[in-house]
């Protein structure tokens, strides 16, 4: 498969060189045919490939710079769907919440009433489970548009990482999962807010964990990384040996509500979330994912550019 596309783009970036070279090849048979001076014949040739050469180099800048702006072009679009959605979000759920709260604790009360009619109870416990669903999405959407300033500090990121998957450690036991932890000496301090960037790790630990149903490795490492511009980021690779995510879906994962799974406490909002977060830390998200085998969640966060005095990072 990996080969299939290499040589496609080989063949795309380089084709008009090889066509170039079949042209220099053809004349050069007909010219021997006709036996021309060899220094005519060369200089010809040499022209040809040249073409050929700038014409290609041409193309490929021009391929280059359309690739960019359709990249761009993605970004401002999540970005604005992020935007619009924190907008609404404080108002939709600010609404929502009171009403939900009474309807909560009214069909709790409902359902210790009803508990000697079996089918009113199970038709009880199903209008709560709907509205605890709907709950834990107004509070992901109020927590969303609280997280829209950040306060940043400079701070190590390995003993954040530690202290964050102590938080998950119930479903981690649970199902028998080993945690491999990698982190690199030495590392920059991290500009970042702990708390929203805490809530991040929890996201890709959670969805890590819920993607290995028989258990699994999480492994999490540290490095040092280079942005854009050199910016000097620290890296956190968040990885998995779960079921994977198959490609037509991975452009889907940042959507705000894009879920896949059909529990009572996931709303689709923890990867956009993430990458809002990410965003306002100027920071980089990457995800990659092979079914069947795992995936690999890389997020780069702004390091400082204070040097650390010694010694190791943790
Ligand atoms: N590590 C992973 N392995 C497999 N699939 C993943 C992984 N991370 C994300 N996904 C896919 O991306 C979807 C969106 O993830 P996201 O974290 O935004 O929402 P969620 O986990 O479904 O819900 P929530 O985060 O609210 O609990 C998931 O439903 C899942 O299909
Ligand atoms: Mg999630």
């Amino acid at each position: 498969m990996t080969k299939k596309i290499t040589l496609r783009r080989h063949i795309e970036n380089n084709g008009l060189i090889l066509i170039a070279l079949m042209m220099v090849l053809i004349f050069w048979v007909f010219d021997t045919l006709s036996s021309g001076p060899f220094l005519t014949r060369a200089a010809i040739a040499a022209l040809v490939i040249i073409y050929g050469i700038f014409t290609q180099g041409l193309i490929n800048s021009r391929k280059q710079a359309l690739e960019e702006k359709e990249r761009t072009q993605q970004q401002l679009i999540q970005t604005e769907k992020l935007a619009a959605l924190g907008s609404v979000a404080a108002g939709v759920a600010h609404e929502v919440k009171n009403p939900l709260a009474i309807i909560v604790q009214g069909v709790e009360y409902l359902k210790k009433a009803l508990q000697d009619d079996a089918l009113l109870a199970d038709v009880a416990a199903r209008i709560e489970k709907s509205a605890i669903r709907a709950d834990n999405i107004v509070k992901a959407l109020l927590g969303f548009a609280r997280q829209i300033a950040i306060k940043t500090e400079e701070a190590d990121i390995a003993p954040l990482i530690d202290e964050t998957i102590l938080l998950v450690d119930h479903q981690i036991n649970r199902k028998h999962i080993r945690v491999e932890k990698q982190y690199a000496s030495g590392l920059p301090q991290v500009v970042m807010d702990s708390s929203q960037i805490r809530q991040v790790l929890i996201n890709l630990f959670m969805n890590a964990i819920e993607a290995m149903s028989e258990g699994g490795v999480l492994s999490i490492r540290t490095g040092p990384a280079m942005g854009e511009d050199s910016q000097p980021l620290v890296q956190v690779v968040v990885s998995d040996t779960g079921e994977g995510i198959p490609e037509d879906r991975l452009q889907k994962v940042f959507d705000p509500f894009f879920t896949t799974k059909d529990k009572l406490g996931n709303t689709g909002l923890g990867l956009s979330i993430s990458k809002g977060i990410i965003d306002r830390h100027q920071g980089t998200v990457v995800i990659e994912s092979e079914t069947g085998r795992g995936t690999f969640v890389t997020i780069g966060l702004p390091a400082s550019r204070i040097e650390k005095s010694a010694g190791p990072n943790q």
